[in-house]
């Protein structure tokens, strides 16, 4: 899967390339589904894991926002996958938060994370999942150098900008039917830019009793 996703061009650095190996994707998907293909899958309560190019793509644009001792925020975390790679990066010294709607799949990103390369910066506490609505981000542990939504929002939510670091970025899909991903980017000035990276196709970012009865 890191071959292929190296040789179409989508994974670009050593430390995304190591990082996509090391939380292994089948410890988060649903058991029988083929973890490896590259696309998304059904976990339960009308959403899915992302595909494997989705996670690449926003691992590599949040790079230099995962280093070693920095704030990391994954807003939809559904599964758990990009919480542990981001704790993988940032490392004990930094933090990962998820943030996920569903009380179900918060329970079942634990057990997922316990069985990961991640299970000890869970219990050391520099990765933790919660349950909350993630449009309103996670105050605790802000201002975050690295946003990622994993879920589609009709507008950039603005605790998430306000919520991130002078430096920081964030990475959001935005759109219902037709889908961008968003790239945010604040300045040292606290000043805010905006650029679309790619189209994209994401279940939505919505109150939990919308998801529940199908949008
Ligand atoms: C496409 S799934 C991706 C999950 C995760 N990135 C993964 O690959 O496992 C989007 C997730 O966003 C969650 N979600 C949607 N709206 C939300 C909200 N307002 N607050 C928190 N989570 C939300 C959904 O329940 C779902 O788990």
């Amino acid at each position: 899967m890191v071959e292929h996703l190296q040789r179409y061009g989508i994974i670009k650095s050593k430390r995304v390339a190591d990082v996509i190996e090391t939380v292994d994707r089948a410890l988060f998907v649903p058991g029988g589904s083929p973890a490896y293909e590259d696309s998304p899958m059904p976990i339960g309560f009308n959403v899915t894991i992302s595909a494997p190019h989705m996670h690449a793509t926003c691992l590599q644009l949040l790079e230099k926002n995962l280093q070693p001792g920095m704030h990391a925020l994954d807003v939809g975390s559904g599964t758990g996958y990009m919480t542990a790679c981001f704790a993988r990066m940032v490392g004990p010294q930094g933090r990962a938060i998820g943030v996920e709607h569903i009380p179900e799949l918060v329970a079942l990103s634990v057990k997922n994370v316990e069985k990961s390369a991640a299970a000890s910066l869970l219990k050391d506490g520099s990765l933790a999942l919660h349950v909350g609505d993630g449009r309103k981000g996670w105050p605790e542990f802000a201002p975050y150098d690295a946003i990622h939504v994993g879920a589609a929002a009709p507008d950039i939510p603005q605790p998430l900008i306000d919520q991130l670091k002078p430096g920081g970025r964030l990475v959001i899909p935005v759109g219902k039917i037709s889908q961008e991903l968003k790239v945010v980017d604040k300045n040292e000035d606290g000043n805010v830019t905006v650029r679309t990276e790619t189209s994209v196709r994401y279940v939505p970012l919505t109150s939990r009793e919308a998801q529940l009865r199908g949008y």
